[in-house]
């Protein structure tokens, strides 16, 4: 059984991590959340030179899991691999999402403490209305607790 965490507090430090296929819309995403007073956290990369989006995966689960963060945003080329690599983690809870609706429910029914996002796929502004949403959304509780208890395996 994993270790059960509390609701996630969306109001807190910020965590961002990406790939060099995310780079440049982590950058969009970093510059849009201070500039709404938002406190983040930049875990890299640092630049377009390859590197590998487990790696940050990995470091964004830490940063979660050690308190420096209450939530995070993850970027790849797709948002798939990364949030495949972050779900790894018992305790990240990271939805892959390409709207509004997507960032709203992320948050409302599955109280998603990691968006994913796609550099190549998603538009800057489509992709800053999905930041905001999700960060500014409460989970719903209720039934939807009882199935996130169940995703521990
Ligand atoms: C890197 O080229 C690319 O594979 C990565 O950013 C991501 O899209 C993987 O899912």
């Amino acid at each position: 059984m994993s270790e059960r965490f509390p609701s996630t507090d969306v109001s807190g430090v910020v965590a961002l991590a990406s790939d060099h296929g995310g780079f440049a819309l982590k950058t969009v995403l970093k510059d849009f959340l201070i500039a709404s007073g938002r406190q983040v956290l930049d875990l890299g990369t640092d630049g377009e030179a390859s590197v590998d989006y487990p790696d940050y995966a990995h470091l964004m689960a830490d940063a979660l899991k050690t308190g420096k963060a209450s939530c995070g945003i993850l970027v790849c080329g797709t948002g798939i691999g990364i949030s495949i690599a972050a779900n790894r983690h018992p305790h990240v809870r990271a939805a892959l999402v390409h709207d509004a609706f997507g960032a709203r429910l992320a948050r409302q029914h599955n109280d998603a403490n990691v968006l994913a996002l796609g550099g190549r796929t998603t538009g800057d502004e489509v992709a800053k209305d999905c930041a905001r949403i999700f960060l500014e959304t409460p989970f719903e509780g209720g039934r939807h607790q009882r199935r996130i208890d169940k995703l521990a395996v």
